[in-house]
C-alpha cells in the first residue's frame, strides 16, 4: 500500500541519513519530489546515495553534518541552502541507543544520547527555523521520536528519557513558531526492523517482543512512509505539535 504525495518546490534535510531509518526517509522524500540534502557525518556512504538518487532523476546533495556540534549544523544547512534553496522540510531522525542497566548507566552515555537525541534535535530545528524565517517561507519539521518516549522498558533510561522530552520539545517549538508558519510534528515508530536489529529480532528474546505486539509483527521502514509523507507535506496544513505513533498497537498492548 503506498500513498503518494506531492513534495516538489520543497527542500528537504535528513538528519542521520547515512542508515536504517534515515536513507529510507531520505529516498521516500525525494521520491515524492522533494529536493534532498542527505546529512550526516559519514560522507563518503551519504555521497554515494546522493549520487544514486540523482541517477534516478531527484535532486539530492550529500552535506557533512554533526548534529551535537552547532557550527556543523550552521555549516550542514548552509551547504544544502547553497545547493538546494532554504530546507523547508526537516527530519530529525539522528539518533542513538544505548543498552545499559541504569545503574551502571556511565554519566558520559546518558550525555551522549542526550546531546544527539534531544539537543541535537533542538539544534538543527533552531537553525532550520531561523533561515526559513530569514527567508520568509514556513515549514515543516519532522522529529523521529519513539514509542520509548511515551513508555518504557529496560535498559533504556536515557534513551526514553531522550524521545519523552523530543515529544515535549515538539510541543513547545509548534507554539512559538506556528506564527512563521513553521509546524513541527513528530513520529513515534515502534519496532522497525532494520539491519541494526534484524539477528536480535530473529533470537528467542526478539520473538518473545514481537508476541507482545498486538499486531504481531515488527514495523517495516514502509510503515513511515504514510505518515512521513503527511507530516511533510501540505496535506498536513493544519497539524502542528502531535506526535503520530507508528507501532502496530505496541503503545496499547494489554498490561
Ligand atoms: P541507525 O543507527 O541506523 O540510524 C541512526 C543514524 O543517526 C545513523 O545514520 C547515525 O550515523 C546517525 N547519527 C548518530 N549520531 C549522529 C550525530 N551526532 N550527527 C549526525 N548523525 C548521527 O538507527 P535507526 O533505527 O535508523 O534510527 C533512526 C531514528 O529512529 C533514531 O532517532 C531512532 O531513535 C529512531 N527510532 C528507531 C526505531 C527502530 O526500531 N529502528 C524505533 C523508534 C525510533
Amino acid at each position: 500500500m503506498s500513498l503518494s504525495a506531492d513534495l516538489s518546490g520543497k527542500v528537504a534535510l535528513v538528519t542521520g541519513a547515512s542508515s536504517g531509518l534515515g536513507l529510507h526517509m531520505a529516498r521516500t522524500l525525494a521520491r515524492a519530489g522533494a529536493a534532498v540534502a542527505l546529512a550526516a557525518r559519514r560522507l563518503e556512504r551519504i555521497e554515494a546515495e546522493a549520487r544514486a538518487l540523482r541517477a534516478e532523476g531527484r535532486r539530492a546533495v550529500a552535506v557533512p553534518l554533526d548534529v551535537t556540534d552547532p557550527r556543523s549544523v550552521e555549516e550542514g544547512l548552509a551547504r544544502a541552502r547553497a545547493a538546494l534553496g532554504t530546507v523547508t522540510v526537516l527530519v530529525n531522525n539522528a539518533g542513538i541507543a544505548h543498552t545499559d542497566r541504569a545503574l551502571e548507566l556511565p554519566p558520559a552515555t546518558f550525555r551522549s544520547v542526550l546531546a544527539t537525541n534531544l539537543e541535537g534535535a533542538f539544534l538543527v530545528a533552531q537553525a532550520a527555523a531561523r533561515a526559513m524565517i530569514e527567508a520568509k517561507v514556513g515549514g515543516s519539521i519532522v522529529n523521529v521520536a519513539s514509542i520509548l518516549g511515551f513508555r518504557v522498558a529496560g535498559r533504556v533510561a536515557a534513551y526514553a528519557a531522550s524521545k519523552a522530552g523530543l515529544v515535549r520539545l515538539t510541543e513547545a517549538l509548534a507554539l512559538e513558531w506556528a506564527r512563521f508558519g513553521i509546524r513541527v510534528n513528530a513520529l513515534a515508530p515502534g519496532y522497525i526492523e532494520t539491519d541494526l536489529n534484524r539477528e536480535f529480532f530473529a533470537s528467542e528474546a526478539g520473538k518473545a517482543m514481537i508476541a507482545r505486539v498486538p499486531q504481531r509483527r515488527l514495523g517495516r521502514m514502509e510503515d513511515l512512509d504514510g505518515p512521513l509523507l503527511l507530516l511533510a507535506s501540505d496535506a498536513s496544513a493544519y497539524m502542528t505539535g502531535t506526535t503520530i505513533v507508528v507501532d502496530g498497537g505496541h503503545l496499547v498492548s494489554s498490561l
